[in-house]
């Protein structure tokens, strides 16, 4: 695996052994050296999560880390960012973490790269949150290891989102039981590769064994695409009693950042079900065996 783009990359395998290799670390395993690479994180969006687990990962690894700050590079004077990446490959950077706005752009400079450098799609656009996708499968996989007989249901605003989109994929290529996204029409996946959908929340979660809320993109939303927040808490919101539709060792997911009071109750957020601090602790496991699958 010379980048990590997106989960339509990888083979069935490469995925299992990610996952095997996360869970390997969370279980103790020892951490592995690669001190003679750097890694150059490039964030154009903004981040708590992804950022600090990939530096975190890199940390765990020995690998030094160099931070951009993206608002006062050289981009500022009229660079673009093909050139700025071959500027970092030039001075010895073996790994870039990019997350930028623009669909695609991670693939796009990893063509334009040289190949000893490692491209990592930190998210981009809506398109695709693959390293996301990879710790929610940990996790899940963690507390529910037979995914053929898992039902997964998500809901929130699918379409602009781009952890929707890869874990749709990842569930088709490791066979998931069942995948229903649950959203109001206007939020629902225009096309889907796999799992239904439904925008009855009472229905989507039925017998649910994992819940996974996702946020309301504001950020996102065109005027024509806005949805009324107040009726979206009423028909949508994730509370104690629509978790009663899910089994009742149903576990409740959110990829962060949470609004709470919208997407999910805190009473939700922080109630026995939540792997939710489990998912950000697990992102670190995820990130480390992206390094190693990388420089391996
Ligand atoms: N889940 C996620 O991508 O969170 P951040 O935006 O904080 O990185």
């Amino acid at each position: 695996m010379n980048n990590f783009l997106e989960i339509s990359q990888l083979s069935r395998q490469e995925a299992e052994l990610l996952i095997q290799q996360a869970l390997a670390y969370k279980n103790g395993a020892t951490y592995p050296s690669y001190s003679q690479h750097t890694v150059a994180n490039l964030f154009y969006e903004n981040s708590t999560r992804t950022r600090v687990s990939f530096e975190l990962a890199a940390n765990h690894l020995k690998m030094p880390v160099i931070n951009l700050d993206m608002q006062r590079s050289s981009e500022s004077k009229g660079e673009v960012i093909e050139d700025t990446v071959k500027t970092l490959a030039a001075m010895g950077i073996s790994v870039m973490v990019v997350r930028h706005s623009q669909e695609g752009l991670p693939a796009l400079l990893a063509s334009k790269t040289p190949s000893h450098v490692h491209l990592v799609n930190a998210g981009d656009g809506k398109h695709a949150h693959p390293s996301q996708a990879l710790l929610d499968m940990v996790t899940i996989a963690n507390h529910k290891p037979h995914l053929s007989q898992l039902k997964i249901a998500v809901v929130g605003d699918i379409s602009h989102s781009r952890v929707a989109g890869s874990l749709q994929c990842l569930c088709a290529l490791l066979g998931v039981g069942a995948l229903t996204f649950i959203a109001p029409d206007i939020w629902q996946p225009t096309h889907l590769l796999y799992g239904q959908r439904t925008a009855s929340l009472k229905e989507g979660l039925k017998d649910a064994d994992v819940v996974f809320c996702l946020r309301v993109q504001q950020e996102r939303l065109r005027d024509n695409e806005r949805f009324d927040l107040a009726r979206y808490r009423e028909q949508f919101m994730v509370t104690q009693a629509a978790l009663k539709y899910a089994k009742p060792d149903a576990i409740v997911m959110h990829p962060g950042p949470m609004n709470r009071g919208v997407e999910i109750d805190s009473l939700v957020a922080d109630g026995p079900q939540s792997v939710i601090f489990e998912q950000i602790q697990n992102g670190v496991f995820a990130r480390m065996a992206i390094y190693q699958a990388l420089l391996n």
